[in-house]
């Protein structure tokens, strides 16, 4: 007999991102949440990661009753993301948030709480945080490891004493609590007039003890003017590229024959290449370079001479293959240019066709391709028409890993 799999509904999740705060550390004047970063405002680099996030079924943000421009910003998200009215505390702006959730959100659905002043989470974080508490009764916080020495100071700024730094945490947001036992939790904290500064406080105060789920450090809160700046050069490292160059040079006598390939054309010569595959001694310096950006050896020790499988290959399915590793790789062909050194033969009549093939091998526009000749004017074995050479340089770039 065999037994039916036990089907348990999977996890359901919502956002609450309090937004309602005035920033008073920030400015006396102008709300933090509003502050320009990167291609829009603070609020909206918070938003981002959980509006792109599937499984995040709606997003309730909590604004300032007067805060029309906040609507405004998040008019295009809807229906996604919707509103509700702040209060006096970040306590009670995210219960409001809460109840904007009654008759959408089952009391054991997962609410998400995420300050509207994080505008640096790494996705890689939320989906941590969604998968390490999963099936956890009650939830748990981001949180980052106090590196700092901490010191207790007495108010006319002299040091009490050192506060022991082992096992204390900045605690982050997102915050992740069950729907029912948050609301709770955050009523109970409200009622006895007691002002937690985060949800996990008010969980805490019922006897539960929520997890700890290891964060970026880069998660940052913007709470002073100067933390701004700190936002910005991470975001900016986040969508920064890296970029890789590389460099390959390839030679091959002639022997006697009829024709050359060149970059994947054949084109009619007095002499042939002496070769294992073709002899595309553009190609096989174009594939060295990509090699060599990407860190990945040379063409010898993926093609190897030595193996019956590339006698006679066409070296396009050389260049393909590599193509395909680098993007597996998550690379990107910024630019490739080659230079072969040869007496004979002329190219020119042959190089808008040579381009069109090496782009279509790459998967890049012809404009990221160059091909250029120079002759040895009679000097050495090239000169004296032995054999031909070419030198290739390759630019590759790849998204740098999330802070
Ligand atoms: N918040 C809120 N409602 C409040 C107070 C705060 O929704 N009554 C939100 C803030 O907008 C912010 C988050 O809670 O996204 C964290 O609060 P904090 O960093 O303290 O922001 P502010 O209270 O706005 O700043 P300050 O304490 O400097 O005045
Ligand atoms: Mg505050």
């Amino acid at each position: 007999m065999t037994l039916a799999p036990v089907s348990r509904p999977a996890d359901r999740y919502w956002a609450v991102v309090p937004a309602a705060g005035s920033g008073t550390r920030f400015s006396p004047d102008s709300p933090k949440q509003l502050a320009p970063l990167g291609a829009g405002t603070v609020l909206e680099n918070a938003l981002a990661p959980l509006v792109a996030h599937p499984e995040i079924a709606g997003i309730v943000v909590v604004l300032a009753p007067s805060d029309t421009r906040a609507r405004e910003l998040l008019e295009p998200l809807r229906p996604k993301v919707r509103t509700a009215p702040g209060g006096a505390r970040r306590a009670q702006s995210v219960r409001n948030g809460l109840a904007a959730l009654a008759g959408l959100a089952a009391d054991g659905d997962w609410v998400l709480v995420h300050d509207a002043a994080r505008p640096c989470l790494p996705r890689a974080d939320l989906d941590r945080l969604m998968t390490e508490l999963s099936g956890d009764p009650v939830g748990g916080i981001l949180a980052s490891p106090v590196g700092d020495t901490l010191k207790r100071v007495t108010e006319s700024g002299n040091i009490e004493h050192t506060v022991e730094r082992a096992g204390l945490w900045r605690a982050l947001t997102p915050q992740m609590f069950r729907y029912r036992l948050l609301r709770e939790a955050l009523d109970l904290a409200l009622a006895a007039g007691i002002d937690v500064s985060d949800d996990a406080a008010a969980v805490e105060r019922t006897g539960s003890k929520p997890r700890i789920v290891a964060g970026s450090s880069a998660n940052i809160k913007v709470t002073r003017p100067e933390d701004l700046a700190v936002a910005n050069a991470i975001l900016g490292a986040a969508h920064d590229r890296e970029i890789a160059i590389g460099h390959g040079y390839d030679v091959h006598a002639f022997t006697h024959g009829d024709h050359v390939t060149l970059a994947g054309e054949r084109i009619v010569h007095d002499r042939g290449v002496l070769a294992h595959s073709d002899g595309d001694v553009i190609i096989h310096a174009l594939c060295d370079a990509l090699l060599g950006a990407a860190g990945l050896g040379d063409i010898g020790e993926h093609f190897p001479p030595s193996d019956p499988r590339y006698r006679g290959a066409d070296s396009r399915g050389f260049l393909r293959a590599v193509t395909r590793q680098l993007r597996d790789l998550g690379f990107t062909v910024g630019n490739v240019d080659v230079t072969l050194i040869a007496e004979a033969p002329r190219i020119l009549a042959h190089k808008q066709a040579m381009r069109a093939n090496l782009a279509a091998d790459l998967g890049v526009p012809e404009t990221r391709v160059n091909i250029k000749a120079t002759s040895m004017e009679g000097l050495g074995a090239i000169g004296r028409r032995e054999g031909f050479a070419a030198h290739a340089v390759a630019v590759l770039t790849r998204a740098r890993v999330s802070p």
